[in-house]
């Protein structure tokens, strides 16, 4: 394969990157799409593998794969080697303080889902002492923003009918930031968990999360970080952050699918209940009772995605060597010139909407386009004619639906970016655009 390195120079808005990666680790930036060259924006949906991790993929189903924690052979005992380390590794990467906190699940949405399920039959103390004992009393209160994903939502709303609890919404501001003294003023005893985005999906603006955090504790809430969009374009240290709950995809981190994470602090694990009920969980199985194992396969029950979680560890020393800094810097740099042709393009008399203008974004910028009489040209007919052109974008509500109606829009258009996008990218972004608006306009 053709190795050439290169360095990304971001020079707009004093935002110098230098990333140190070669763009033709991805085979399928080579693809073309109705013959013309793949320049792929939506990278907040999924990123595109490296060769390092479809290698390691092919390597683990060639040369190490039989279950794990089951087998005396030694094919298993190699693959529960891996299995251990990339949670190991995936502990190092987010800073948590133990592997123990380190769940696998199947993506962000089961991480949630289980957590959810889990604090719903959470027992505070001996659960033979007490009949009405749980953590969750009904009455009590779950937060979570204005802005958040479906994943961060629905599990929440679930929760609170099956346990007669309330779910309450911290208020955007204009600029669409979270209101941050409204959020405060929500907090109260009845408050037992706050979730939320740390990265918003649509709008690519972090969240407050540190002060968040802080205030949810002051109040005595737990906090649940939904880090799905941040993981892959800001350096993470659960430690620092002091969140109790985590979650994660692999697959928006150059990983297959299939694989997530949720951290959690030992000391909630240690008194969770798990989610799920079968093999691997257990410590004995008796008709009478059944004890469960320690962290963190008392969460993990069945066969866990063993080859995912060996690839997503190649998929992050992939990451680690391109290193954190420079990947953070060179995607926000990105954003920024987004939204710079995004101003400065000539769209043939629309005007162009940009959500969350001029704010940081780490990965991702929204926007619609009006036509010169003023009327929204829908983000589909957008997304359709970039994509006849070769770029993918995603268009629609993004799985946020409150955030959309909350902008008062049928969905936006999204761009986002990663490791692998460059100035080029962004101008040829601003070519097909120009173009579908000359059409469109
Ligand atoms: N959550 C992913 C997105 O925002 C699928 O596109």
């Amino acid at each position: 394969m053709h190795k050439k390195f290169w360095n990304n120079q971001v020079t707009d808005h004093n935002i110098t990157s230098t990333l140190q990666m070669n763009r033709n680790d991805f085979p399928i930036l080579n693809e073309t799409v109705y013959n013309k060259p793949l320049i792929y924006l939506d990278n907040a949906a999924t990123t595109q593998k490296p060769q390092a991790v479809i290698d390691a993929l092919t390597y683990a189903y060639s040369h190490c794969n039989a279950n794990i924690h089951r087998g005396v052979h030694r094919l298993s005992q190699v693959a529960t080697e891996r299995h251990e380390a990339a949670r190991k590794h995936v502990a190092q990467f987010i800073g948590a303080a133990s592997a123990k906190e380190i769940i696998f699940t199947k993506g962000t949405t089961a991480s949630s889902n289980t957590l959810a399920w889990s604090l719903g039959e959470w027992k505070k103390s001996d659960e033979n002492t007490a009949i009405d004992n749980h953590f969750l009393q009904p009455g009590d209160e779950i937060i979570v923003s204005a802005l958040e994903h479906h994943s961060n939502i629905v599990p929440w709303q679930m929760l609170c009918e099956r346990k007669y609890l309330q779910l309450r919404v911290a208020p955007l501001k204009d600029d669409l930031t979270l209101d941050i003294h409204a959020f405060e003023a929500l907090l109260t005893p009845k408050t037992k968990l706050v979730s939320m985005a740390h990265v918003s999906n649509v709008l690519g603006i972090r969240q407050p999360i540190e002060q968040v955090i802080a205030l949810a504790h002051k109040a005595g809430a737990l906090v649940c970080v939904d880090a799905a969009q941040s993981a892959p374009h800001i350096r993470l240290n659960v430690l620092d952050l002091d969140c109790d709950f985590l979650v994660f995809s692999a697959h928006k981190m150059y990983a297959p699918t299939g694989l997530g994470v949720l951290y959690g602090k030992e000391k909630w694990l240690e008194q969770l209940p798990p989610a799920q009920g079968g093999g691997e969980m257990i410590e004995h199985v008796r008709w009478e009772k059944t004890t469960y194992n320690t962290l963190p396969y008392k969460f993990e029950a069945g066969t866990p995605n063993y080859i995912g979680s060996y690839v997503f560890g190649e998929a992050l020393t992939y990451i680690e060597k391109i290193g954190l800094d420079a990947i953070e810097q060179h995607e926000a740099g990105l954003c920024q010139q987004i939204e710079k042709v995004l101003r400065e393009g000539n769209y043939s008399g629309c005007t162009v909407k940009i959500y969350a203008e001029g704010q940081p974004k780490a990965g991702a910028v929204s926007f619609n386009v009006y036509n010169p009489q003023g009327k929204l040209i829908h983000p589909f007919d957008i997304g359709t004619l970039l994509d006849r052109q070769g770029v993918a974008v995603r268009t629609g509500h993004h799985c946020a639906e409150p955030l959309i109606d909350h902008l008062g829009v049928q969905g936006t258009v999204r761009a986002s970016v990663a490791i692998y996008n460059d100035e080029s990218d962004i101008q040829a972004f601003k070519k097909a655009l120009e173009k579908a608006c000359a059409m469109l306009g």
